[in-house]
């Protein structure tokens, strides 16, 4: 799999893992072991939130199990397409409310955090780690029998990097780190200036 810092170049000096994660596609179908993808959630669970509420829920679906059907059902047709090859299936969810029944504010915020630190714990393995929204969100409640209090946020695919030549060919052209917008088009000092 090709380094996303191979292709992507910072304007600033940040480390070199903040580059090398981008989502390939194409992925070789082997599945994954327990033990490696529980060191993807061990990453998120380290990830910062308001008051400590972790309020992350991560449901999971690996190939060739029972559950893989439940998770990969969820994906629109164009994900399917490349996620047949992934080794797991992951929903993101957040708990609206925290432990002392409080409504969160930072729900989504935080669960955001603990999907990053997912994505780069599996990159530095050597995983695709791929996130999506192209998913049905109302079945994945229903399906996955996830209580009122959570949304569900987003999926991720996670497997061992493939062949560009096995990818359905639509996504052949796009299997490339993609580059960002500049500092000045989302940062400024002071008031909203953007
Ligand atoms: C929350 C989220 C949802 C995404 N949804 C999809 C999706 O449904 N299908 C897809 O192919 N890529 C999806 N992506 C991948 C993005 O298009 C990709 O992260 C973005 O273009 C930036 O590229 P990079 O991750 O390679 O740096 C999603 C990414 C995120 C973070």
């Amino acid at each position: 799999m090709l380094k996303g810092s191979e292709a992507r170049h910072s304007d600033r000096p940040v480390d070199q893992s903040f580059l090398d994660r981008w989502s390939p596609r194409a992925m070789s179908g082997e599945p994954i072991e327990p033990a490696d993808l529980m060191v993807l959630f061990e990453a998120a669970r380290w990830a910062p939130s308001s008051g400590n509420a972790q309020p992350w829920r991560m449901m999971y679906g690996r190939r060739d199990t029972p559950q893989w059907p439940l998770f990969f059902d969820l994906l629109n047709d164009r994900n399917k397409l490349w996620c047949v090859n992934a080794a797991a299936l992951v929903v993101f969810a957040s708990r609206a409310i925290t432990d002392s029944g409080r409504a969160s504010v930072t729900h989504s915020y935080d669960t955001g955090a603990a999907w990053e630190n997912f994505a780069l714990q599996g990159t530095l393995k050597g995983y695709v780690v791929h996130g999506m929204q192209g998913f049905n969100y109302e079945r994945a409640k229903q399906v996955l029998e996830i209580p009122d209090e959570c949304r569900v946020e987003a999926m991720a695919a996670v497997g061992r990097p493939g062949r560009i030549e096995d990818l359905e060919e639509t996504f052949r052209a796009r299997e490339k780190p993609s580059d960002r917008k500049p500092l000045a088009a989302f940062v400024c000092e002071g008031v909203y200036r953007l």
